[in-house]
């Protein structure tokens, strides 16, 4: 393992997965795993910034979580996978890095700027929050993170902090890089297919979460938006079939237009039906073995047991690296 490049990555214990994140990211972590040393982790120090979260539910959403990252095909063989908060030296290296912060650049952050405005509480932790996330980077020397469009400008703050860490100190950190998916993976709202499917979507309707009842799969995709028109065909003008189309692109491996040459004179609703048939084909599996894991909590525990042996080794042997030239004991 000690050659290949470093991958860290982590997926908030929120909601679950949706088939945006699966076909727009998951599904490449599986195969990025083949090639990287990658961290998979569960951010769950960052999932309390709010107050208004649930103790009992966030450690059963980290647990179920870590079944999900395995059911849809990471190996705990092949890969780290952990929880944030058992690994000694993430809140550590972010205080350090928070002193070496301009807090100008933490009130700049779009995501601090859109969140705060919805909270009646804004909390430091809420501000501090992209600090953690370098400190999550820098601990293991990541040179690749994938994250999507919006937490870009968090990988950034990582990398001007390597730098200004490796400029104050001395030479510690590799520079990391964001690593965005393209855009080809990008799957829209069901129900209103120009905007992006999002877990946190208020009509519940327009997301597909990839663990939900299969029936409720089947008929989220029949009653997708679609216009008013007739014929399978790939346009702008027609955004809803387009998503469907995309969605079964990304699913079978079928090039857009092998899809409109197949499917070109299926009506909307029998489209909607193969389109459905396919997800669910897809997401059964996952489902089995994510309910067989749920209910092996000892096999879940010794992944996190085996794991964290080795994840906490590479975290100690950065914090005293830092220590030491930080002039810490
Ligand atoms: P989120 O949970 O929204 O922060 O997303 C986690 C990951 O899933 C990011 O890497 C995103 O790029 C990806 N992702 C989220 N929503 C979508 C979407 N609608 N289509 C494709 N990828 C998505
Ligand atoms: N902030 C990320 C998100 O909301 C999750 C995250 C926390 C993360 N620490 C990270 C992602 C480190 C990549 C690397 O999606």
């Amino acid at each position: 393992m000690g050659i290949k490049k470093i991958i860290v990555t982590g997926a908030q214990p929120t909601g679950g997965f949706h088939l945006g994140n699966y076909l727009g990211a998951v599904k490449n972590w599986c195969l990025l795993q083949e090639d990287f040393e990658c961290f998979f982790f569960i951010p769950n120090l960052h999932a309390i910034t709010c107050l208004s979260y649930s103790p009992k539910e966030l450690r059963r959403n980290t647990i179920q979580m870590l079944a999900q990252f395995m059911a849809c095909g990471l190996d705990p063989q092949k890969s780290h996978m952990f929880i944030q908060s058992s690994i000694r030296g993430h809140t550590e290296l972010a205080w350090i890095l928070s002193c070496l912060t301009p807090v100008g650049q933490l009130f700049r952050m779009t995501q601090f700027k859109a969140k705060s405005e919805q909270k009646d509480f804004v909390g430091g932790g809420l501000l501090y929050y992209p600090i953690l996330m370098a400190a999550d980077i820098l601990l293991y020397n990541a040179h690749l993170v994938p994250v999507g469009e919006d937490q870009k400008q968090h990988v950034e703050l990582a990398r001007d902090l390597a730098i200004k860490f490796n400029q104050t100190y001395a030479e510690t950190f590799d520079v990391p890089e964001p690593y965005i998916l393209k855009a080809g993976a990008r799957v829209y709202s069901l129900q209103e297919p120009t905007k992006k499917m999002s877990k946190s979507d208020p009509n519940r309707k327009g997301t597909i979460f990839i663990f939900e009842p299969i029936d409720d799969i089947r008929k989220k995709i029949r009653s997708a938006v679609t216009d008013s028109g007739t014929g399978i065909t790939f346009s702008k003008n027609k955004p809803g079939i387009a998503n469907l189309m995309d969605i079964l692109a990304a699913l079978t491996g079928l090039t857009v237009e092998a899809i409109e040459a197949e499917y070109g004179t299926y009506s909307y609703s029998a489209f909607k039906n193969c389109v459905a048939e396919a997800v669910i084909e897809h997401v059964k599996p996952l489902q089995e073995r994510y309910l067989k894991l749920l209910k092996n909590k000892e096999y879940l525990d010794s992944v996190l047991e085996e794991s964290k042996k080795v994840v906490q080794t590479h975290a100690s042997r950065t914090m005293s690296k830092v220590y030491r030239k930080v002039g810490l004991f």
